[in-house]
């Protein structure tokens, strides 16, 4: 009889299905059911929890991340002083220094079940300090973590001098996304010339494209409609990623209504940053403020792929942040107000296996064949896992432990009370 490598007996799946048993050997899940009988070498019994698959990071900043602080803080709080900011740090930091603080953001994420990162990286620096850094990181994290990196012009393809030559050379080496950022170059012929030339580039090496596409308040910033339509021009459908999208909230809704069906018709995904959009956006606002989160319901309703990014931690955009994808969930489902039994299981599945889909991870979902990779949740369902941004009691990856987090109780000094308080005991239906 074969030895297993694992068995993880009456767990409750992002499906609903309680009482299921995962067994798994050479990295991958040999059977998922009710009752399975087999000897396995590690047996984790995971009481009725929530086990998931990895939680999935779809747009992260590993060059800047735990650089808060180096050289100043951004007083204004704006993105464009971020950027300014970031532009002080890039000439005076080492390969040495991202390398660091990315391996120890790479751990904290871990820890917290993210099993894969989309992280764009900076290509203008002409030493491409990031992309050598990083290059390296992801050798490194390869078994524990899935990273994939995006060459990104931060300073604009056209309005920085070397970028066009630095982000040909960043895909020689070995990055494997094509980035872009339209809104930021001088002219919007500029931002619509940058998005062509980037979809033809991707088309021609047989790349993904991944742009920030948009993020600004002004209502006027419709570089979406070109990134569609050179995606559905070039056969792209489904390679292809709008992040942020932010201008989409502040757009005129006869116009949103013409651009949503064509967004979905060219099979372009999108990836809104809660966290980031909502600290960012409406900052030239006095009040109404915007909230700056692009339509996430009427891109959902309309059929298109999307996932939630976290974007940033402690770096020169954002000063908190801890690599949990539920709290960006969270406030997802908060800001959009997707506040529906359906649409809060779908923040969950923004996390998961919709971001999955958009990085083209494969064998991605808890299924015979699947890769064993999961996290057990100190919770009971998916809203439940939002709701309570869940600790992740076990991390899992190609079916051995990978991180292990004490469970979250309390204990109540209150005579006559129960005594013992588990976050998870408020269970809804
Ligand atoms: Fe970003």
């Amino acid at each position: 009889m074969t030895n297993f490598d694992l068995i993880v007996k009456n767990a409750t799946l992002p499906d609903g299905r309680r009482g299921m048993d995962i067994l798994c050997k050479d990295g991958f899940i040999s059977d998922i059911g009710l009752n399975i009988d087999a000897k396995a070498n590690q047996v984790i019994d995971a009481e009725g929890y929530l086990v998931s698959p990895p939680f999935i990071d779809p747009h992260f900043h590993m060059d800047a991340t735990l650089s808060l602080g180096t050289p100043r803080l951004n007083i204004s709080g704006t993105l464009l002083e971020g950027i300014e900011l970031w532009g002080e740090l890039k000439p005076v930091q080492s390969i040495d220094d991202i390398i660091k603080r990315a391996l120890k953001y790479c751990d904290l994420a871990i820890s917290m079940g993210i099993g894969a990162i989309r992280s764009h990286v900076d290509i203008c620096d002409d030493e491409l300090k990031g992309v050598e850094a990083l290059l390296e990181v992801r050798k490194t994290v390869a078994p524990y973590l899935d990273l994939q990196l995006v060459a990104f012009p931060q300073d604009g393809l056209f309005r920085s001098a070397s970028a066009v030559g630095n982000l040909n050379r960043a895909l020689d080496m070995g990055v494997e996304i094509v980035g872009g950022i339209p809104h930021f170059e001088r002219t919007m012929d500029d931002g619509t010339e940058s998005v062509r030339y980037l979809c033809e580039l991707a088309a021609k090496r047989g790349l993904m494209v991944d742009m920030h596409c948009d993020e600004s308040d002004d209502p006027m910033s419709r570089h979406i409609e070109a990134l569609a339509y050179h995606t559905k021009r070039l056969s792209l459908q489904g390679m292809v990623t709008g992040s942020h999208l932010t201008s989409m909230h502040s757009m005129d809704n006869y116009y949103a209504s013409k651009l949503i069906p064509l967004i979905a018709e060219s099979g372009v995904h999108v990836i809104p940053n809660p966290l980031i959009n909502i600290m960012l956006q409406g900052r030239h606002d006095t009040f109404p403020k915007r909230r700056g989160l692009t339509r996430v319901s009427e891109l959902k309703e309309a059929g298109v792929t999307i996932g939630f990014g976290s974007d940033c931690m402690m770096d020169p955009w954002y000063s908190l942040g801890k690599a949990d994808m539920l709290e960006v969930a969270a406030m997802g489902l908060h800001v959009g107000q997707l506040s529906s039994r359906a649409e809060m299981k779908w923040c969950f599945d923004a996390v998961t296996v919709n971001s999955a889909k958009i990085m083209g991870l494969e064998h991605y979902e808890l299924q015979k064949n699947g890769r064993a990779n999961m996290v057990l949740l100190q919770a009971r369902n998916k809203i439940e896992a939002v709701r309570l941004k869940a600790n992740r009691l076990l991390v899992i990856r190609d079916g051995k432990l990978i991180a292990q987090n004490d469970p979250v109780t309390t204990k109540l000094f209150m005579g006559g009370r129960p005594n013992l308080l588990n976050p998870a005991d408020y269970e809804t239906s």
